[in-house]
């Protein structure tokens, strides 16, 4: 493959924030070069500097004007709630029941399925996550289905078979819990490591997944540390209540998890809205990782997630939309949101720390920090393109930015789907905006 040289501004972040204070924790070049080779990133820095180690050949791709970032990674998503998105009126437990199930249901067909996961992965890129970390539905085709288009876009994503046993529709409930570890062993062997694939573990929530389903979980985790653990924890008062009457002697809602070896470094757990002291203290003692869905978190009246603990304990956390109890697949929008959250729980949310979330710190939260996150040299080609002139109002305000802080934070807030021009995926354009 040719190399490849893109201009424009380049910005990225190398460290979290809250630990390593700018600027120490981020590169900028308002006139940079980003090199590409086989999809994989071979040059970065100043013009001037990198375009004289250019071989004679390499092409030259104009995006000044535009800044270039990282691609945004989702560690949090439901591909099969594409079509109940923006479902008025319940909590969480009823909004399962009312509008989640029953359109989960049309993924036993593996037709509805591939037709979902295309519109699904496209939106992605459009909104420019190039990263995913998904639920499928409980149907093992609708995971089939998921990983073969995101094979065809060379994308980095993460998905399982939703695991569920108990408390939920026949519909969506698995036959066995061993006929859904079958599942999950046929899928992992199918899937785990081919292309830019890899698995996760699912379970939906405890309450919809038997003690057998849970221990087949926890026992697949441990003869695969190579996968993800990926599940919902603590996001609603009335599904911790639940979670209470079912396991009365846990310490608690991430106990329940844990008596079943799911809290792990490659545990990722979903909302955490409502996690106590001691359990943020456990998930950074066994290196598990939150996402943060604000966008969700808000919609569902679900509640405010605590940064400051999170950051106070040293947690890894990532940002989730949630789709489709999340309202926007734009991680931009996601930030917007993220920001607001943190402003009522009386935290400032830095641009800085925001776009942390969307990229590297997503990809900590996944361990994917040597592959993906940044645009360090040796890492994999994926990046954004952003348009400062996306709409009027962008272009109008960003003349008055000052600083890259200044710039990046208005992007979070003004920004959203627009705002990706081009969405480059292990060095190929897979989304150019039209
Ligand atoms: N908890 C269990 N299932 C779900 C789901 O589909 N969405 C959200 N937000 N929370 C859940
Ligand atoms: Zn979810």
């Amino acid at each position: 493959m040719s190399v490849k040289a893109y201009l424009g501004s380049i910005f990225y972040l190398t460290d979290d924030p809250a630990v390593i204070k700018a600027p120490d924790c981020y590169c900028y070049w308002p006139d940079g070069m980003l090199v590409c080779e086989d999809g994989m990133i071979t040059a970065v820095g100043p013009r001037d500097e990198v375009e004289k180690t250019l071989p004679e050949a390499a092409e030259i791709i104009d995006h000044s004007g535009s800044l270039i970032i990282p691609g945004f990674i989702d560690t949090h998503i439901h591909f099969p709630q594409l079509d109940m998105i923006a479902s008025f009126g319940e909590q969480l437990l009823d909004w399962l029941e009312r509008y989640t199930f029953p359109e989960e249901a049309k993924f036993k067909d593996p037709a509805h399925a591939k037709e979902c996961a295309d519109f699904f992965l496209d939106e992605l890129l459009r909104n420019g996550t190039t990263t995913a970390l998904v639920y499928g539905t409980v149907h093992k085709q609708s995971v089939d289905a998921l990983f073969e288009e995101a094979l065809a876009r060379n994308m980095r994503l993460i998905t399982g078979k939703a695991l569920m046993d108990r408390n939920v529709p026949e519909a969506v409930r698995d036959t066995t819990a061993e006929s859904s570890d079958r599942d999950n062993r046929e899928l992992i062997e199918r899937w785990h490591g081919k292309g830019r694939l890899g698995y996760a573990i699912t379970p939906r929530f405890a309450p919809a997944c038997s003690d057998e389903q849970l221990t087949l979980a926890g026992k697949l985790l441990r003869e695969h540390p190579e996968v993800l653990m990926h599940t919902h924890l603590s996001e609603n008062v009335s599904e911790i209540d639940w979670v209470k009457d079912l396991y009365p002697t846990a310490k608690d809602y991430l106990d329940v998890y844990d008596r079943f070896g799911l809290l792990t470094n490659q545990s990722v757990f979903a909302h955490c809205v409502h996690l106590e002291g001691q359990e943020f203290q456990r998930m950074a003692e066994r290196g598990a990782a939150i996402s943060y869905c604000p966008t969700s978190n808000l919609f569902l009246g679900s509640g405010l997630f605590n940064m400051k603990e999170a950051e106070k304990y040293g947690v890894d956390v990532g940002l989730g939309t949630d789709v489709g109890a999340g309202t926007s697949f734009s991680l931009l929008q996601t930030m917007n949101e993220a920001y607001k959250v943190c402003h009522l729980r009386g935290h400032k949310l830095d641009a800085f720390k925001s776009f942390y979330l969307a990229t590297l710190g997503g990809a900590k939260a996944l361990n994917l920090t040597d592959k993906v996150g940044s645009l360090e040299v040796g890492k994999e080609a994926d990046f954004l393109v952003l348009d400062m002139h996306a709409t009027p109002l962008l272009s109008r305000r960003l003349k008055h930015a000052n600083t890259v802080e200044e710039t990046l934070f208005v992007l979070s807030m003004l920004g959203d789907d627009r705002t990706i021009s081009h969405t480059y995926v292990a060095g190929v354009c897979q989304h150019r905006k039209s």
